[in-house]
C-alpha cells in the first residue's frame, strides 16, 4: 500500500457527513459496562452485543469506520460473516485497537505509559491480512499536582510514533490517541495548556520518527474543565479553546481530527463537536470517534436482550445522525426532544 493509497482511507475515514464508531473496549471495559446494566458479560454476550451495532440499517450513511478489539476482529456475525465482512459489505472500513493498555510509568507516581510495541510488527500485518485497513493506539495522560510530568509526555509520544510508524509500514492508517483526561478538579485553560504541550511533543515525535502527516489521523480530547472543577464552561467556550489548541499544534497536511468522548455525556459530546465546526475555517476534517458518546444509549437500550435490538439500533442510529449533523454545525438540542416523543 503506498502513501497514496493510506491518504485516500484516511480521507475516507474522515469523509463529510461520517465519523468513526469506537467499539474497540477491551475486554476489562466491556465488562464494566455491561455490569453497570446487570448484563452478562460472555464471549457470546460481547459478540452478540456487536453484532447489534454493526448490524444497524443505514449506519454507513454517518459512519466511515468502526474500531474493533481483538476479540471482535476475529468474530462473527450470526450468519457466519465475520464482523470484517459484514462491515465492508455496509462500505465501513474495519479498523483496530492495537495498544496493549496504559500501565503506570516506573519512577513516575501518577503518570502512565501505554504497552503494546513487542510484536507489533507481526501483529500489524495479522490484522491487515484480517481486513483491518486503520489502527489506533491510546495514550492516557492526568491532569494533577505536578502531573503529567514530561517525561512522561515524552515516553507516550515516543510509543505513539513507534506505533505510528509502524501501522504506516504495514499498510494501515494510524489514529494517534493522545487522550486528557476528564479525572480532576483543573480548570479548562489547564487542560487547555495540557493539551497543547502534549500535541507539541507528540507532532514533534511524529515528524522525527517520519511518520507521513498525509495517511493519519489524530484522535484527541476536547479542551474541556476537569468533571469536579466548579466552573463548568460552554460549549462555545470549549469549541473555541479547542480549535485555538489545535490550530498551534496540528499541521494542516493531517486530514483529519476525531474527537474522542471521553466521559462526556453523549448530548455534550455532540454539543461541543457541533460548536467546534459552527466556528469554520479549520484546515482539517473535525469529525468524531466516539466510543461511550456513540453507545451508551443503545447499551441502555439493549440491556442484553434479543428484544432490544431494534431499540438499541435506533439509539445508535439517532446519536450517529446526530453528531454528523454536528460535523456541519447543523445540530440543535430540539432535535433530541423529537427522537424522545416520537421513540424515532
Ligand atoms: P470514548 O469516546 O468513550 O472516550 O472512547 C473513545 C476511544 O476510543 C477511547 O480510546
Amino acid at each position: 500500500m503506498n502513501s497514496t493509497e493510506l491518504n485516500a482511507i484516511a480521507r475516507l475515514l474522515v469523509a463529510p457527513g461520517k465519523g468513526i464508531l469506537a467499539a474497540d473496549e477491551s475486554t476489562p471495559t466491556i465488562t464494566k459496562r455491561f455490569k453497570a446494566l446487570d448484563i452478562p458479560c460472555t464471549e457470546e454476550t460481547r459478540r452478540a452485543y456487536r453484532e447489534t451495532l454493526f448490524t444497524t440499517p443505514g449506519l454507513s450513511e454517518f459512519i466511515s469506520g468502526v474500531i474493533l478489539y481483538d476479540e471482535t476482529i476475529r468474530q462473527k456475525g450470526q450468519d457466519g460473516r465475520s464482523f470484517v465482512d459484514v462491515l465492508r459489505k455496509e462500505e465501513i472500513i474495519p479498523g483496530i485497537k492495537v495498544d496493549k493498555g496504559a500501565k503506570p510509568l516506573a519512577q513516575f507516581t501518577g503518570d502512565k505509559i501505554t504497552e503494546g510495541l513487542d510484536g507489533l510488527r507481526e501483529r500489524l500485518t495479522e490484522y491487515r491480512n484480517l481486513g483491518a485497513r486503520f489502527t489506533k493506539w491510546r495514550a492516557v495522560i492526568s491532569i494533577g499536582e505536578h502531573l503529567p510530568t514530561v517525561a512522561a509526555l515524552r515516553a507516550n509520544a515516543h510509543a505513539l510514533g513507534r506505533f505510528a510508524a509502524l501501522s504506516q509500514e504495514a499498510g494501515l492508517v494510524p489514529i494517534v490517541e493522545p487522550e486528557i483526561l476528564m479525572d480532576g478538579d483543573h480548570t479548562i485553560d489547564q487542560c487547555a495548556c495540557t493539551t497543547e504541550l502534549a500535541l507539541k511533543i507528540v507532532f514533534d515525535e511524529l515528524f522525527q520518527q517520519r511518520v507521513g502527516f498525509e495517511q493519519m489521523l489524530l484522535k484527541p480530547n476536547m479542551v474541556l474543565a476537569g468533571k469536579d472543577c466548579r466552573r463548568q464552561p460552554d460549549a462555545l467556550e470549549i469549541a473555541e479553546k479547542t480549535l485555538r489548541c489545535l490550530l498551534r499544534t496540528v499541521p494542516s497536511a493531517v486530514p483529519g481530527i476525531v474527537f474522542l468522548s471521553g466521559g462526556q455525556t453523549d448530548v455534550q459530546a455532540t454539543e461541543n463537536l457541533n460548536a467546534i465546526n459552527k466556528i469554520g475555517g479549520a484546515p482539517w476534517q473535525l469529525s468524531f470517534s466516539f466510543g461511550r458518546a456513540l453507545q451508551s444509549p443503545a447499551l441502555q437500550a439493549w440491556k442484553g436482550s434479543d428484544e432490544n435490538i431494534h431499540a438499541a439500533q435506533e439509539a445508535l442510529f439517532n446519536r450517529a445522525k446526530f453528531n454528523s449533523l454536528a460535523r456541519y454545525g447543523h445540530y440543535f438540542n430540539d432535535l433530541e426532544k423529537e427522537t424522545e416523543t416520537t421513540g424515532v
